[in-house]
């Protein structure tokens, strides 16, 4: 089946680059520091599906070291615009061979999956490495 995925777009690239956490945005994200401070040790995050880089940029204020990494290369432009000292990687998809196993304290995810068809292939993103 062929997968286009809508997020490789200048246009919602530049509008996400510019999004803070309105509405639910500040509901979804609001206990996350709480949480991770009382599960999480370590320092070293993985985003998956960063896109402009709004989920990394809030792992970096707790304190993280994140890696930000995306399936479209107008999101990762727009991150790196809006982060140039940041990392943030162009992945092809369900490849996470740039990151040896165990490398990351913290893998987080945000509004990526509901864009990933399938519950096979989300299973297989959850259990790679
Ligand atoms: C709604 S945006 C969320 C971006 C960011 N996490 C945030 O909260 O602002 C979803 C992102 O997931 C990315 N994405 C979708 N499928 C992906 C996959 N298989 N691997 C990596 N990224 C993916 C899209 O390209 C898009 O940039």
């Amino acid at each position: 089946m062929l997968f286009s995925n809508v997020y490789d777009d200048k246009q919602r690239a530049e509008a996400y680059a510019t999004l803070d956490f309105p509405g639910t945005y500040y509901l979804a994200y609001r206990d996350l520091p709480a949480i991770i401070a009382e599960h999480v040790a370590g320092k070293e995050a993985l985003d998956f599906g960063c896109g402009a880089g709004r989920s990394t940029r809030f792992l970096k204020k707790l304190g993280f070291n994140p890696v930000g990494i995306d399936i479209s290369s107008s999101m990762i432009q727009s991150a790196k615009n809006s982060d140039p000292k940041g990392t943030y990687l162009l992945v092809n998809d369900g490849d996470f061979s740039a990151f040896e196993a165990n490398r990351f304290d913290l893998i987080f995810s945000s509004f990526a999956f509901d864009n990933i068809p399938g519950v096979g292939k989300r299973l297989d993103i959850c259990y790679a490495g």
